[in-house]
């Protein structure tokens, strides 16, 4: 039970870093370990996989989340990813959907758990971005696009808050949830030069949190749901679910963890690591804690935004954010969490799960650290992404039944509707060209839609009506009302876009490396059950 787990008793766990800014080379092994999660003093240790340095100075032992890997724009690095995950999952394992070893004959009991590691929002070559089905496992088995197991992160891109986790096909909700996430963050001159001079918070004054939901059993062990489904021809086992939500919110992998800080300005790098749950986050004190917003998924705002709202997080998006103590001192300030379950139409949410973190305003002002004062601009010009659009592509969300009555939300083409995995591509956008891409969303939920390779511009929403074909889901007579232009805090690179229901959200992207990429909703229970598609960059010379 949830509301036996303490909370705000427990420090923030800090992920250790990894130094990679010369570039170079790293290993790094994923591996099962015990963790002290639900923290409190109750001594009860969790199960749960992480990543780890093997050898050099900065050797880790397994953690969830992984170590912070911090790498400098234009200065590539190679990271290998050893499989020293067992022969057994942690978590009830669904073979009814579509997942790494289906039509295989291969078993993780014989195989052991294939992965394979995605840096999210990195512009990575098509060959080491973690394609869902270039898993391999501890055993030697490969996926039919494995393509190695040390990818070259080239860095070609300015600084961000980018993250690294499994995305096994079929997998990715479970070994997520097992652990298999950590923060990558990416430098560059501009922003060294901020920090340099004294705009931005750093050091000990620069936080990581990785916001995630987990259920977990007495022992402290991870639950996650195994009930089968309902229909008459279930041949038996666990069944994914349309959402996992978990009433444990987890930080850095601690239940409610508390963070002393002093009474100055922080910059916190946040991360919505969460399967399904979206949080609406606000910090709460006696007087009001001014949060202001200076990057958001793949780079900076192009101005500082004061958030005078709270601040919405779908799964797989970062904000960066610069927080404000001053004045603060001795006062306890909780971060709250109001989103609805699912977002944006469901259930109020629920305590414990409306409280995330709390910060206690407890140390002494370091008089030799001055205080950072962040600049009013953060880009010489606005963040924008191409040039004119070499064409459109209509693409529609919408939900399905599968053939055990569960529902499936799906991705297509209008013209076509719900398209599945496995069928061929249909986005073929040419090297170096700028597309629009639009998301018609006809399901009743908002969906985090994440594409591969590129930092995009959102352009804007709006509300639409059109025909559904109830078979096909496609599209017809499409009306859309006003645009609406993004949210302040989406005025930067963007890498992940929330999908509102009944809305379409467009978005101005540059295809410019080739080769075969995902998209998929970043709900990780749908992005394993068919929402997500292959698309190519095609190089006709
Ligand atoms: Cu964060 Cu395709 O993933
Ligand atoms: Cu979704």
């Amino acid at each position: 039970d949830a509301r036996a787990v303490p909370r705000f008793v427990t420090p923030l766990p800090r992920p250790s870093r990894i130094d990679l800014s010369d570039g170079g080379s790293r290993t790094l092994v994923m591996a099962p370990v015990t963790q002290d999660v639900v923290g409190a003093g109750l001594g009860l240790r969790t199960p749960v996989w992480g990543f780890g340095a093997v050898g050099g100075p900065a050797g880790a032992r397994p953690s969830w989340p992984g170590p912070t890997l911090v790498a400098r724009s234009g200065r590539p690095v190679r990271v290998r990813w050893r499989n020293a995950l067992p022969f057994r999952h942690l978590l009830p394992l669904d073979t009814t959907v579509h997942w790494a070893f289906s039509g295989t004959g291969r078993s993780i009991e014989h195989d052991g758990v294939p992965t394979i590691v995605h840096l999210h929002g990195g512009h990575s070559d098509a060959g080491s971005d973690g394609h869902p089905d270039a898993w391999y496992t501890p055993g030697g088995a490969r996926g039919p696009r494995f393509t190695g197991t040390r990818p070259t992160y080239d860095n070609s891109q300015e600084a961000a808050t980018l993250w690294y986790h499994d995305h096994t096909l079929g997998l990715t909700r479970l070994n997520v949830y097992a652990g298999l996430a950590g923060f990558y963050l990416l430098r560059d001159d501009r922003e060294l030069s901020l920090i340099e001079r004294g705009a931005l918070p750093s050091g000990p004054y620069e936080v990581e949190l990785a916001i995630q939901d987990r259920d977990l059993r007495p022992d402290g062990s991870l639950a996650f749901p195994d009930a089968p489904a309902a229909a008459p021809d279930w041949p038996g086992g666990p069944s994914v679910l349309p959402e996992f939500f978990g009433s444990v919110i987890v930080v850095n992998g601690a239940a409610w963890p508390v963070l002393d800080v002093e009474p100055r300005r922080y910059r916190l790098r946040l991360l919505n690591a969460s399967n399904s749950r979206f949080y609406r986050l606000s910090a709460h004190g006696v007087r009001p804690v001014p949060v202001t917003q200076i990057g958001a998924d793949g780079g900076f705002l192009d101005r500082p935004a004061a958030l005078d709202r709270p601040l919405l997080l779908a799964p797989g998006e970062r904000a960066d954010l610069i927080v404000d103590f001053r004045g603060h001192e001795g006062a306890l300030i909780d971060l709250t969490n109001d989103a609805p379950v699912p977002f944006p139409d469901g259930d109020p949410v629920a305590p414990p799960a409306d409280r995330v973190l709390r910060f206690r305003v407890s140390l002494p002002y370091d008089r030799r650290v001055p205080e950072a004062v962040p600049p009013r601009t953060l880009r010489e010009t606005p963040f924008r992404a191409g040039g004119a659009p070499a064409r459109t592509r209509r693409l529609v969300l919408t939900e399905h039944m599968d053939r055990y009555d569960r529902p499936k939300p799906m991705l297509g083409t209008v013209e076509r509707g719900m398209l599945e995995w496995m069928e061929p591509v249909t986005e073929t956008p040419a090297l170096h060209s700028t597309e629009i891409w639009e998301f018609y969303n006809t399901t009743d939920d908002a969906h985090p839609v994440h594409l591969h390779l590129v930092q995009f511009q959102i352009l804007d929403r709006a509300p639409f009506t059109a025909v559904q074909d109830p078979v096909t889901g496609a599209l017809s007579d499409i009306a859309t009302g006003s645009r609406r232009p993004p949210g302040a805090d989406e005025n930067g690179p963007k890498d992940t876009v929330r999908a509102l229901p009944g809305e379409v959200t467009r978005l101005r992207a540059v295809f410019d490396k080739p080769g075969v990429f995902v998209w998929h909703c970043h709900i990780l229970d749908h992005e394993d059950h068919e929402m997500m598609r292959e698309y190519e960059v095609v190089d006709d010379g």
